[in-house]
């Protein structure tokens, strides 16, 4: 009988393996060999009948071989009272297996590092188990994993960023254990099911992860404020109607898209009341869950179905929004103007609270690349970056949610109400915004290991803070763009020469953009210019060259600088700055951090001799005569 059967599997392997048939046989041998040296130091509490002189394929309990019987593809061994620790290079070498199953059993030790032998391995359930330990970052081997379950077992250490490796994991279980540290950034496109809960992780949720329910990372120690979905926008916001020739007509369709941006904004806002009780429940438990009862939907309904996840809007840590639904409702708002990424709307809520809610056009990127590129520019806090509240994305919108800066952007304190009365925006001002542009752009450039790129830096970027130095908006957007150089008409003249040609912004592009920034804190003069009765179209960075060249460097300063005192020194080694940052070689620009010392030094080596009130002097009468003369008098009249 036993000899018939026989006969019967060898006839089959000639029939499938007619090619290779030794090496078949003995593959097949060494898998056999393989089970009996893992059950040789792990007796099962259950007869197996794994017996040397048996088939594999068709009498050992729990084997599965693939169609030809030449290789073991199957082990599921639960609840078999397995104790102990897998001895190594035992299962490791079954390297056709593509489902192990040891769920429910007594094994003890770390995870088996050659584990990353199997590499076909699709399917993995250890759960329910005592394995402790780190998981080893080996895992990354096993790229065809689809489910991977731990759970209830003791591994701890982190959760090893590796995993992102896995990237056909369909379903993640590593619920209670002991895992601790923040959850890294998972980038896994197919993760249905996700379940993280009962472990000691803390941090929050990545954004990756935000779109799984409250349930898969409950029993953690994960800060509240995080996910936010999901949040239908009502319906499609139609496209403005841009190019309407009466000013009329136009203000209207745009108080008519704002009208549908801030509805869109108020209705988010309204599933996201919850999430906003539990921003400020933050103090007391019993008021989280309290409130949270008292809106529509559970903190866990709003955040579940991962369907709708594309549907909401993602805040940042910090949630310092003190507004609800109804403030948002009586909010009023206007346009504050058309850029290179799209347009700025500002929201006025009733308390005074005021966003920047910016609409996006042209939007290249993809949904995961727009995500991890908000995530970058999120997490960065810093004095002299403005701060990125929120956004949105789904296929027909992209709106961002910024702070707002009430005095306006530094290209209206600069060019705004010339000739009228104006305020003339003193020296002491712009050597602040100048200072604090650099330190916020430098901040920009450490973030995404040192290769961020701010790729839009102009004046009407750049806003002052509460200490009333410079700040820098609207960072990092230009590479979610379809085209990722601004068009020349609206950037031209603060984009480095070598752009036109790459068409790509690197962090010294950015340094040629700040240093015609300088150029125009300097000479009151917009980057590109009309001047002269010939109405000549007049490129700030080269004027200054040429004027600097022919040594009347004391003509291209902003007469409204004339007015302040002992500042020529200051101004000329801005100057030197501003002209390091603009040569044409980017190479041989300065790096961002270099920048801020410069500048810094700039303040050092005065501040020593002058006092503040002689700063502060902006008395339009003061009769000191100018120290720089304009010799040749102003040879490009503002306009
Ligand atoms: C047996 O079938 C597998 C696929 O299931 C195939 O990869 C392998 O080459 C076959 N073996 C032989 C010897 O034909
Ligand atoms: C299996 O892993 C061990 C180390 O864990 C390694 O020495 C061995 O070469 C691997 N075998 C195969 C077939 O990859
Ligand atoms: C495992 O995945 C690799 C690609 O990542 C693929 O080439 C290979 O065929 C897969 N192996 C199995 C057994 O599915
Ligand atoms: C995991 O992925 C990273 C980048 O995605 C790669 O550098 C690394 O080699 C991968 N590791 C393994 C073990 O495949
Ligand atoms: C993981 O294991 C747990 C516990 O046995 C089980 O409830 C769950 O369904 C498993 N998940 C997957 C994806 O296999
Ligand atoms: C993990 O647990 C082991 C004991 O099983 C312990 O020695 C080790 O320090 C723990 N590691 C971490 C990171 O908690
Ligand atoms: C999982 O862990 C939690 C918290 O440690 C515990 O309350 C729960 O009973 C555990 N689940 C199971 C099935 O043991
Ligand atoms: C993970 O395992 C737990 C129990 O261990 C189970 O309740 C849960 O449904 C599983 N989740 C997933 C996504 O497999
Ligand atoms: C998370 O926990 C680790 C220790 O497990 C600690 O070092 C780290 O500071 C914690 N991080 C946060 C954000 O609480
Ligand atoms: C995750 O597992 C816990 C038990 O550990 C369970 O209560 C919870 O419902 C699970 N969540 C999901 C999404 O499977």
């Amino acid at each position: 009988m036993a000899m018939a059967s026989r006969i019967a599997a060898v006839a089959i392997l000639l029939i499938f393996c007619s090619a290779s048939f030794s090496r078949c046989l003995a593959d097949l041998a060494d898998d056999k060999r393989a089970l009996l040296d893992f059950i040789a130091r792990v007796p099962p509490g259950r007869d197996l009948n794994w017996r040397p002189d048996t088939s594999v394929c068709s009498s050992w309990t729990g084997i599965t071989c693939n169609p030809n019987r030449s290789r073991v593809i199957a082990v599921r061994l639960p609840g078999f009272g397995l104790n102990g620790r897998i001895p190594p290079n035992t299962l490791s070498r079954l390297s056709a297996l593509q489902t192990l199953s040891l769920r429910s059993n007594g094994l003890t030790g770390p995870f088996p590092s050659d584990f990353s032998n199997l590499t076909s391995l699709t399917s993995l359930h250890l759960q329910l188990n005592s394995f402790s330990g780190p998981l080893p970052l080996d895992l990354a081997f096993l790229t065809n994993l689809t489910v991977l379950n731990l759970s209830h077992n003791s591994f701890n250490g982190s959760i090893p960023f590796a995993i992102s490796n896995l990237t056909e994991l369909v379903a993640l279980n590593l619920s209670n254990n002991s895992f601790s540290g923040g959850i890294p950034d998972l980038q896994l496109p197919n993760l249905k099911s996700l379940n993280l809960s009962n472990n000691h992780l803390n941090g929050s949720i990545p954004v990756s992860l935000r779109g799984f329910p409250a349930s898969s990372f409950s029993g953690n120690d994960l800060s509240p404020i995080i996910p936010v979905t999901p949040v239908p926008l009502p319906a499609p916001i139609p496209s403005p109607v841009i190019p309407t020739p009466s000013p009329k007509h136009k203000k209207l369709s745009e108080a008519v898209i704002l009208g549908i941006v801030v509805g869109a904004c108020v209705l988010a806002f309204a599933v996201l009341a919850t999430a906003l009780v539990l921003c400020r429940g933050k103090s007391g438990d019993n008021v989280v869950s309290g409130k949270a009862v008292k809106g529509e939907r559970s903190p866990e309904k709003a955040v579940s179905g991962r369907q709708d996840e594309r549907n909401r809007l993602v805040f940042f840590e910090g949630c310092s929004f003190e507004f609800d639904l109804e403030d948002l409702l009586r909010a009023s708002a206007e346009v504050l103007g058309k850029g290179t990424c799209g347009t700025a709307y500002k929201a006025v809520l009733e308390d005074a609270t005021t966003v920047v809610v910016k609409r996006l056009k042209d939007v290249g990127a993809g949904k995961r690349d727009f995500e991890q590129q908000m995530e970058v520019i999120g997490r960065i806090r810093h004095e002299n970056v403005a701060e990125l509240r929120a956004y949105y994305y789904s296929k027909d919108e992209k709106l961002i949610v910024y702070e707002f800066y009430s005095q306006g952007s530094v290209s209206s304190l600069l060019h705004g109400k010339r000739g009228e009365d104006r305020t003339p925006l003193d020296w002491e001002t712009r050597l602040r915004i100048a200072l604090g542009a650099a330190r916020g752009i430098a901040r920009v450039h450490m973030e995404n290991n040192g290769k961020l790129v701010h790729g839009n830096i102009k004046a009407s970027n750049v806003f002052l803070n509460n200490q009333q130095y410079g700040c820098v908006s609207d960072l990092g957007l230009i590479s979610l763009m379809i085209s990722s150089t601004p068009p020349a008409s609206r950037n031209g003249g603060y984009r480095a020469p070598e752009v036109i040609d790459t068409r790509r912004s690197t962090q010294a592009s950015d340094v040629y953009s700040f240093g015609v920034l300088v150029l125009e804190l300097l000479t009151g003069k917009s980057p590109i210019h009309v001047a002269g009765a010939g109405e000549e179209m007049v490129h700030l960075v080269r004027w200054v060259q040429s004027v600097v060249r022919e040594e009347w460097t004391a003509e291209v300063f902003d007469v409204e600088l004339m007015r302040y005192p002992n500042i020529e020194e200051e101004m000329v080694e801005m100057l030197q700055i501003a002209m390091a940052c603009v040569v044409r070689m980017p190479e041989q620009r300065p790096k961002m951090a270099e920048v801020v010392r410069m500048l810094e030094d700039v303040r050092r080596v005065d501040t020593g001799n002058r006092t503040s009130s002689e700063f502060k002097s902006d008395d339009a009468n003061s009769l000191t005569p100018p120290q720089i003369t304009s010799a040749g008098g102003d040879p490009s009249p503002q306009n």
